[in-house]
């Protein structure tokens, strides 16, 4: 929510929506980073991480948040991005006249002359945002390392000082009352020792996929710049920090990590043993694992995955968006938008849902000349950029059908507005007797129930379009079930254990033939294309 006009959301925006939020009966928000950035790279560049972007407010605005998001019971958790920095923060600059405390804060080399006589990067190391991972500055006559983009060189992780930094900086926010941290791009922090080879950084080995251009990230293997053994150290020294403040002032603190990475390594943020990590690392898996092919066995094997691989008796948390990837309705359909919903709320766990979800918002149409993303101007492609563009999910939240759908006083808001914002908005939503919205508020009002907080989950494909789980705590038992395909399918709940006679319906998806207390029979069960149903066992 944009309250001054400039198109572009700020603090005190999101302040005058908290009542929003409580009605959603939401417990915490994680912001995307609100830090003093020149937002090459939508605040993921930051040049001073004491500081709030002006753009987004002052600190006394963020003060007035957090009390007010206090009095209302909502924590507030921030994004950090300690992988990297803007080229234009202080640390950056000084490092790059090399000033003798911060020259050793980022990753220098020195290039090498081919036989040409050409400059050429120490290696062949490609950015996550496409090319060389190396950027030449004539000033220091080196080249500095960027994991993501050229104005986000890497800090240096190897030095200790920069860690103790990161560190102050965590310790400096929780100090002031956040009741959290969402820590960007962890598995990128560490590059491999040099030293072990020789003093030069060495080649990444191909990974031969087809469809990749040696521009393209996916073109090497990161066996050297991802994923590296020493991150899961960091990861604890940085819970350290969290648990050291919640022992001194008795608040819950919550580490939250982000890394897209295999699943193994995924759960390892979870920390081994005495060395706690992540709260919550972040679960990919509905968003990875799943395609707009789907189907039930997908979903199924998805999430038991998951399940599986993660610690016993540490909390599953489950994500269907981000500030990086697609809509729910437009990466797999529209009409499939509350059965994800019913996945993230009533699957075991934490439910984490991205600004939009909840009211199934689409993708925008953002054009080149109005793009923002780096990753997307990068390709230099005003044609294919829309494959990898971020902007489409980015577009301003929908509130009413009004200017800017609500989001802004503003001529233009920072970004269009995505279609369908007539219908696809608060207000409206709000006051039909059926849409997402209502549907979302019924989940969160399930989700407090002892079986979906503390119950137990089984699940089953009951044939190829229908997935359904089972929650349950004592006698009280729940079947939440979807019909992910195009067809009517007749499917008998009865193959779960001590499932049977009726059930009465407690939610359904918008497009149900059925409501609220209607009665369905365990054993056979006509459920429509796209259908997605609550339903709690009468005894
Ligand atoms: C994370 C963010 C993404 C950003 C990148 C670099 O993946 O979610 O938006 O571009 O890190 O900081
Ligand atoms: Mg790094």
């Amino acid at each position: 929510m944009d309250s001054d006009g400039d198109g572009i959301g700020d603090i005190n925006g999101i302040t005058s929506r908290l009542e929003y939020l409580k009605e959603l009966t939401i417990d915490a928000i994680w912001l995307l980073p609100i830090f003093k950035s020149p937002m090459h790279d939508f605040g993921y560049d930051v040049t001073d991480y004491y500081t709030i972007d002006p753009e987004y407010g002052t600190a006394e605005d963020f003060e007035h948040l957090l009390k007010k998001a206090n009095e209302l019971n909502i924590k507030v958790v921030l994004d950090f991005v300690p992988n990297h920095t803007s080229n234009e923060s202080e640390w950056f600059i000084k490092s790059l006249h090399r000033d003798e405390y911060y020259s050793d804060w980022y990753i220098w080399e020195n290039g090498y002359l081919d036989s040409k006589g050409y400059r050429r990067p120490p290696n062949n190391w490609i950015s996550v945002f496409r090319k060389s991972a190396w950027h030449y500055v004539p000033n220091r006559d080196q080249y500095y390392l960027h994991q993501f983009g050229i104005s986000q060189p890497d800090l240096n992780f190897r030095n200790p000082v920069v860690v103790e930094e990161l560190k102050s900086i965590i310790k400096y926010w929780l100090e002031k009352g956040v009741a959290g941290m969402r820590i960007n791009a962890v598995n990128h922090f560490v590059e491999i020792d040099k030293d072990l080879f020789g003093g030069r950084y060495p080649d990444e080995p191909k990974t031969g996929r087809p469809g990749y251009g040696p521009d393209d990230y996916e073109y090497l293997d990161h066996v050297y710049t991802k994923d590296l053994e020493e991150t899961y150290d960091l990861m604890s020294q940085f819970r350290d920090v969290f648990d050291a403040i919640s022992l001194r002032d008795n608040l819950t603190r919550v580490m939250m990590t982000d890394a897209s990475t295999g699943i193994k390594n995924a759960v390892k943020y979870y920390g081994e043993g005495i060395h706690y990590g992540a709260h919550i690392p972040f679960n990919f898996a509905l968003i990875e694992d799943l395609t707009k092919e789907l189907d039930a066995r997908d979903m199924k094997y998805a999430i038991d995955r998951w399940l599986t691989y993660k610690p016993l008796r540490k909390p599953a948390n489950w994500v269907t968006g981000t500030n990086d990837i697609g809509r729910v309705a437009s990466r797999f359909r529209p009409e499939l938008v509350d059965a994800f919903n019913m996945l993230v709320l009533l699957l075991p766990g934490i439910a984490i849902t991205y600004m939009g979800e909840e009211i199934g918002m689409v993708n925008g149409f953002v054009p080149w000349t109005e793009t923002k993303d780096q990753l997307a101007c990068n390709t230099d492609d005003p044609v294919n950029f829309i494959d990898v563009s971020r902007d489409p999910v980015r577009t301003p939240f929908q509130w009413n059908n009004g200017k800017n759908a609500g989001f802004s006083a503003a001529e233009k808001s920072w970004l269009p507005v995505a279609e369908g914002y007539e219908h696809i908005n608060v207000a409206s939503q709000r006051s039909a007797v059926r849409s997402h919205y209502q549907v979302y508020r019924t989940l969160m009002g399930l989700r407090l129930r002892p079986a979906f907080r503390l119950g137990r989950y089984e699940s089953l494909a009951l044939n190829n379009e229908v997935f359904a789980f089972k929650r349950w705590y004592n006698d009280d038992a729940y079947v939440v079930v979807m019909n992910v395909g195009r067809t009517y399918q007749v499917v008998n709940l009865t193959a779960f254990d001590l499932i049977f006679g009726q059930l009465e319906v407690e939610a359904s998806s918008v497009l149900s033939t059925r409501t609220f207390s209607d009665n369905v029979h365990a054993n056979y069960l006509d459920i429509g294309a796209d259908e997605a149903l609550v339903l709690r066992m009468q005894v």
